[in-house]
């Protein structure tokens, strides 16, 4: 064991090094191309976790959003993580976002100012994957959060990553519906938590199971419309899933199924 540490902390040392040395010489190709893209605090919590061993790599961009980017990394033992990196709010994004905050107790007094919107945004999803994957529900597990940068678990192979519910045609069938619904089920009952941006778009399949993603906007259920978000969410499956032919559940009597009014 005592070896072990020791050897860990040579490994740091040596990483340690070898990030100082790429900063010092602007010779990375991952770190140049981070830069272009990055703000001087978003690098600094870069350079930190690559300096800490919380990372040894990060490398290209899996997906570019408006408000976040999705890096493949990896941490120190060599195992893929996924790196999402929260953009500085624009103003739409705060206007937009704001509504998923209002009203949720778990985030009352907030500061407003857009730094700390972003680092919030990413604890949020942070939290929210964390209680999540404590409920059992099927989802990346959360692995850090420093500001507006948030490891977690990559899902996928070999740094490809899964692909999305969207994309997966001949497997929407009747089964992976009632795995989905299961999972938002767990989600509400157990973790009491609706995911409220659910979608095609938002679903990761992984060995046939439905893997829900991109949290950051999921509420509590004593937000005051959590129960808005959930019809909305229930609505959007039931929609991709009959354009893919599955004979889809009515959506009252799914909605008082999942929050648990239903006894089957
Ligand atoms: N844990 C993960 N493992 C692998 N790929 C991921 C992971 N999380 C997100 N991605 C990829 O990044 C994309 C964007 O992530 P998402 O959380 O949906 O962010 P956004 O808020 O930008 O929509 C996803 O569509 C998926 O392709
Ligand atoms: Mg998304």
């Amino acid at each position: 064991m005592a070896t072990e540490a020791l050897e860990k902390k040579l490994r740091l040392r040596e990483r340690r090094y070898e990030v100082e040395q790429l900063i010092r010489e602007k010779r990375s190709e991952e770190l140049e191309a981070l830069e272009e893209v990055f703000d001087k605090s978003t690098l600094m919590l870069v350079y930190k976790l690559l300096n800490q061993g919380h990372l040894s790599h990060i490398h290209g961009c899996i997906e570019a959003g408006k408000e976040s980017k999705v890096y493949l990394g990896q941490d120190f033992d060599g195992k893929d993580v996924a790196v999402k990196i929260f953009l500085k709010a624009t103003t739409d994004f705060r206007q937009g976002r704001m509504m998923y905050l209002e009203g949720d107790p778990r985030f009352q007094r907030i500061k407003r100012d857009t730094r700390s919107l972003v680092y919030l945004w990413a604890q949020k999803e942070f939290k929210n994957l964390q209680t999540a994957a404590t409920a059992g529900v099927s989802v990346p597990r959360p692995i850090l959060v420093r500001g507006n940068i948030l490891v977690m678990q990559f899902i996928g192979e070999k740094g490809v990553p899964a692909p999305l519910l969207k994309d997966t045609g001949p497997q929407v069938t009747a089964t992976l519906y009632g795995r989905l619904l299961k999972e938002i089920r767990l989600l509400y009952q157990k973790a009491e938590l609706v995911h409220a941006d659910l979608s095609e778009y938002n679903v990761m399949m992984w060995k046939k199971k439905p893997i829900m993603i991109d949290m950051s906007q999921t509420v509590s259920l004593s937000h005051p419309l959590s129960d808005m978000f959930l019809r909305r969410d229930l609505a959007n499956v039931n929609s991709f899933f009959s354009r893919h032919a599955v004979d889809v559940r009515l959506e009252n009597h799914l909605h008082d199924w999942v929050i648990g009014r239903d006894a089957d």
